[in-house]
Parts: structure tokens; C-alpha cells; sequence
């Protein structure tokens, strides 16, 4: 399983890269915005940091549009997914920019049908996204389950990029159904080392080591 960090945040994908957990980067106009930085340079920072794809989203709403921005997105580096939104117009642009030999992430998908249009227009990554399903009261990890079958199925090479991941829960289930890649906030990924026992058993160790009067160094 591929680990990407949905994050435009320079620090904290440089912490988690040295540990080697970065096997690409996920942005959106959202996490651009919190960044507080220009798309261009920031982008081309974090291509420089990380080998695996770095995911540019496109803003423009019509397909030809939409192409020319992902065009010049994919000149920031070698290693940038245009990111394109789950509309006609963007199964459009995926279709041209993945023909131009461009890596596209087909972002905002929220139904087995949608990834199935994805898939046929050429798409690398399709983002289903978890945690905003599970906001209106549907199961996102069904959705998951659902588009691995139907790209088993018949074959489809379109990765499948679980996103909109909010817990390590999303990503046990994630990596449990097979999806190809999660995407998650730095904070969530850093959460998976934690658990309680872990924090007991090591608080008890320490209190015993306390008591042996001993030290290793
Ligand atoms: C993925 O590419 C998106 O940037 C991201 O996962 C969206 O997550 P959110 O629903 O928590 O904003």
C-alpha cells in the first residue's frame, strides 16, 4: 500500500519523508489556501522533496480550460498527477492530459459509476472520498469495497486512491478491501504508531526501570 499526505505543508511532509512514509503528495485548493503559498512554488517545493506523484488541482470548471491548467501544472516536474475534478468537462481534460502522457488523479468521486467513467478516460488515480460520505450518513469504505471489485473485475489499471481520510480506522479498512493508495492529513498517519496498551506498557517498563536504579548509558 502507497502512503500520500494530503497536506501542502513543507515541514510536515519533509518529517514524515524521512521516515520514508511519503510515497507521493495530495493537494487541493483548500490545502493551498492553508499553506498560505503561491500553487506554482509550493508545488515545485514539495516535487522537489518527494519522488512519487505530487497531485496539482486544476480550478478551471470547462474542459479546454481546464487542460491548458493542468498543462502548465505538469510543467512544474516530472512527478506532478494533474488533478482534475469528477465532472464531464473533467473526464474531458483526463482523457486529453492522460493521452499527453500526464499522470491524472480524478479527484471528488463519490460513486462506483463515476470511477468506472474515470477508468475509461484514462485516469491514474481515482480519489473516492471516505470521510465525506461518512458525513452524510454513508458508509465510505463501502464505496471503496465496491470500485476494487468492479476494477478487478475487468481489469481496469486505474489505481484507487482512498481519500477524505479522517481516522486510522479509514486506512485499516483502506489497506483490509485493497485499496492501491490512501491519502491522509500528516496528523492521521502519525496517529497510527499510537495505542493505549502501548503507552501502559510503556509507562509501566519505565516506573520498573526507575526502581532497578540502573542506566544503559
Ligand atoms: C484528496 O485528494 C483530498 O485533498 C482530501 O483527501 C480531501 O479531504 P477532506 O474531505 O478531509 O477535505
Amino acid at each position: 500500500m502507497k502512503f500520500f499526505v494530503d497536506t501542502a505543508e513543507i515541514d510536515a511532509i519533509a518529517e514524515l519523508n524521512d521516515l520514508g512514509m511519503v510515497d507521493g503528495v495530495t493537494t487541493n485548493p483548500s490545502l493551498i489556501l492553508k499553506s498560505g503559498r503561491d500553487i506554482l512554488e509550493v508545488t515545485r517545493e514539495i516535487c522537489d522533496l518527494v519522488d512519487g506523484p505530487v497531485s496539482a488541482e486544476v480550478v478551471a470548471t470547462e474542459a479546454e480550460a481546464m487542460i491548458a491548467e493542468g498543462r502548465k501544472l505538469a510543467q512544474i516536474a516530472d512527478n506532478i498527477a494533474v488533478k482534475v475534478p469528477l465532472t464531464w468537462d473533467g473526464l474531458k481534460a483526463c482523457k486529453v492530459l492522460s493521452g499527453e502522457g500526464n499522470m491524472v488523479n480524478v479527484t471528488l468521486c463519490f460513486s462506483a459509476n463515476q470511477a468506472i467513467l474515470a477508468a475509461k478516460a484514462g485516469a491514474t488515480f481515482i480519489s473516492p472520498f471516505i470521510g465525506r460520505l461518512d458525513d452524510i450518513n454513508t458508509d465510505g469504505m463501502d464505496l471503496i469495497a465496491d470500485i476494487r471489485t468492479i476494477y478487478d473485475n475487468y481489469g481496469f489499471e486505474t489505481q484507487i486512491l482512498a481519500a477524505s481520510i479522517r481516522t486510522v480506522n479509514h486506512i485499516t479498512e483502506s489497506a483490509r478491501i485493497g485499496a492501491d493508495v490512501i491519502t491522509a492529513p500528516p496528523a492521521v498517519i502519525k496517529a497510527m504508531a499510537s495505542h493505549p496498551l502501548t503507552d501502559k506498557g510503556l509507562a509501566t517498563f519505565l516506573a520498573d526501570w526507575e526502581k532497578t536504579g540502573q542506566k544503559i548509558l
